[in-house]
């Protein structure tokens, strides 16, 4: 039958029958519980899922593919499905003992004298592109620094390390490799870092990946130093560089901009200190304030399962001190501090501002980026966790992907849709045979991006870019490592595998065409001449018709033709023959009709009924590209 559910009328009070298309709550306001699915919202509308689904579908313009009974649906969308049944929606949110415990963790800051509050060391990432000299850069900075004066200088790897300069100024350097600790701290809302150095060789200049390092720093809002590495290069053009930097909009001092630009060469150790120094003025213009003592917060750097030790996580303190013994709630996981390790392996009891450190005890593994807090009583760290474990479970169980309402209502789907995809294959030759047949892809609505293709298993950071971009992972002949795993089935996200090339093809089609939005085409059904007015006090003008041709049904779209000219658009609100409701009534019968929203109707004017067909459309439909 024809589609509209839902503009069964509404107009004529709660006695209009209503039992095929709409909602028995129409006029009232339900409520209903996060999150929201197709299926949760059809029960409390007490309609059929296909209906609600038919209404997304017919009224909003969702692309078909895109829902099914379990898609999530954001609160915009919802609410405005449940206006197409006359229905108020009210979402109920939990107050979660998360929210509980975080207010209560401000409550206890708040209160604190501006003046106890300390200045924190800042938080440095070094990014920058290929070979241009990134380790080296880190290699001397902590040959030369950190071993001073101590034995053996840094043994661990903890993803994190301190340094001093010689004026005694101490810095925190991020270890991790600088665009995935950008990419996994941002997914989560989280800001782990204060200031960015951007390594550009100044006998290569500006390449992509020094373009894409300054994009992830501008979009965090993080300031830029400059290290123009590799100076001592007779191939050095400090100029050309500094020029290319202003064309991306990062000026130089000596421009008369304010980015700071450094000259090193690392190798020789030349250069070095005077970066530090620098890096560590700019981070005083920030005020990176925090309170000395208090209970601990941060963020996870690193975390991973150790033998005989259980889980381990990489700490960097942001706020407060962390002592051994303290209750923290990370992700996940919570439990008790049982022990603490610094930068160089060496046992601590307390872990004060920007230190990063290494602790054991927590109960599972919580993901990188994930904030951590000093927590009073493990009864309610446990609450928390377990709280966050149900939810994360509950939001894979539904369909991950929302639909945000702009999408709905931009029916017809007027922007290209891109359908992001991270590829592993187990050799290069499928890696670029993919790469290859993929973007071969192509239409002009719907885009295949490939982000990434690699060999070797899925790693942990192609789920972090797969969860940030919201792409699909393709597996091709490879397996995925245990934390790729995990960090997947907590993000949600989708890992694909396949064996053979044109299956994954077939199902990147099928992916294409879900997008599409389906071909709307009207036809018309009939046509009505109105040939006598009459007035109810209930119903307002009734039109007096007669079916010239095909057939007018309550579910019809109408539009009143006068003199050859539309004067109205609309839907019908009732349909009756002799003194019922009738559904539909045809060619050379007589009918009464009232129009929705519409009482200046004239005799002789003439309704012409249509219905909208939507017609799924497929990749060949249209010319490509
Ligand atoms: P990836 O980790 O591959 O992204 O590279 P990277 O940025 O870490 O570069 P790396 O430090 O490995 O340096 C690349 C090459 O440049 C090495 O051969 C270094 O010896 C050389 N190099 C680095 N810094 C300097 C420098 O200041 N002067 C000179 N002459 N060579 C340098
Ligand atoms: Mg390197």
């Amino acid at each position: 039958g024809g589609g509209g559910g839902g503009r069964g009328g509404g107009r004529g009070g709660p006695s209009r029958s209503r039992e095929e298309t709409g909602s028995p709550y129409a006029g009232s306001t339900i409520k209903v519980e996060e999150p929201v699915t197709v299926k949760k919202l059809a029960e409390r509308l007490a309609v059929k899922p296909g209906q609600l689904l038919k209404v997304a579908f017919t009224q909003g313009g969702m692309p078909f593919g895109s829902v099914n009974i379990n898609t999530l649906l954001d609160e915009d969308t919802a609410t405005l499905l449940s206006h197409e049944f006359d229905v108020e929606l009210e979402i109920v949110r939990e107050v979660e003992a998360e929210e509980a415990l975080i207010t209560d963790l401000k409550k206890k800051r708040t209160g604190v004298d501006e003046e106890e509050l300390l200045t924190r060391p800042p938080t440095v990432a070094i990014l920058g592109h290929v070979d241009h000299g990134k380790t080296t850069l880190v290699d001397t900075i902590r040959s030369s620094r950190v071993a001073e004066g101590e034995a053996g200088g840094i043994t661990q790897h903890i993803g994190a390390y301190q340094v001093t300069t010689q004026h005694g100024h101490t810095l925190t350097i991020l270890d991790t490799p600088g665009h995935e600790a950008f990419t996994a701290m941002r997914a989560r809302g989280a800001k782990a870092v204060d200031i960015v150095i951007l390594v550009v060789a100044a006998d290569d200049g500006v390449m992509p990946n020094t373009e894409e390092a300054i994009n992830h720093a501008k979009a965090a809002g993080v300031p830029i130093v400059v290290a123009l590495t590799k100076m001592d290069k007779a191939e050095a053009n400090p100029q050309k560089v500094v020029s290319q930097l202003a064309a991306l909009e990062l000026l130089s001092e000596e421009l008369g901009g304010q980015t700071a630009v450094m000259h090193v060469a690392a190798l020789q150790n030349q250069g070095v200190e005077e970066l530090l120094e620098r890096v560590f003025l700019e981070s005083e213009v920030l005020e990176l304030k925090c309170h000395e003592h208090g209970p601990a917060a941060g963020i996870v750097l690193e975390a991973e399962v150790q033998q005989g030790q259980g889980i381990v996580a990489h700490l960097l303190v942001q706020d407060g001190t962390l002592n051994r013994g303290d209750i923290i709630l990370a992700g996940e996981g919570y439990g008790k501090v049982r022990s603490m390790q610094n930068d160089r392996g060496k046992t601590v009891e307390t872990a004060t501002p920007s230190m990063p450190v290494e602790v054991s005890g927590l109960s599972a593994l919580p993901g990188v980026g994930e904030p951590f807090y000093v927590v009073e009583e493990l009864a309610r760290a446990k609450e928390v966790a377990e709280e966050r474990e149900r939810k994360s479970r509950a939001i894979t169980l539904t369909e991950r992907r929302s639909i945000d309402a702009q999408a709905l209502l931009a029916a017809g789907g007027k922007t290209a849709e891109v359908i992001n995809v991270i590829v592993r294959a187990d050799v290069l030759g499928s890696v670029e045979a993919l790469k290859q047949k993929l973007s071969a892809l192509q239409h002009e609505e719907v885009e295949v991006r490939v982000l990434h293709a690699g060999v070797g298993a899925v790693t942990e950071s192609d789920v972090l870019l797969g969860s940030t971009s919201d792409a699909l992972l393709v597996a091709f002949h490879v397996g995925v490592n245990d934390k790729a795993r995990l960090a997947a089935e907590r993000a949600g996200l989708e890992i694909r595998y396949y064996e053979v090339i044109y299956e994954l093809i077939d199902d990147m089609r099928e992916m294409m065409e879900g997008t599409l939005a389906p071909e709307l085409n009207e036809e018309i059904t009939g046509h009505v001449e109105i040939r006598r007015i009459f007035k109810s006090s209930k119903f307002g003008q009734i039109a007096g018709c007669y079916v010239l041709d095909g057939t007018v049904s309550r579910d019809s779209k109408v539009r009143l033709l006068r003199d050859g000219t539309v004067v109205y658009s609309g839907a019908i609100s009732s349909l009756r023959r002799e003194k019922d409701d009738a559904k539909e009534v045809r060619e050379s019968f007589e009918c009464g009709i009232t129009l929705k929203d519409y009482q200046d109707i004239k005799e002789g004017d003439v309704i012409e009924t249509y219905r909208v067909v939507a017609k799924k459309r497929t990749l060949a439909d249209s010319p490509s590209k």
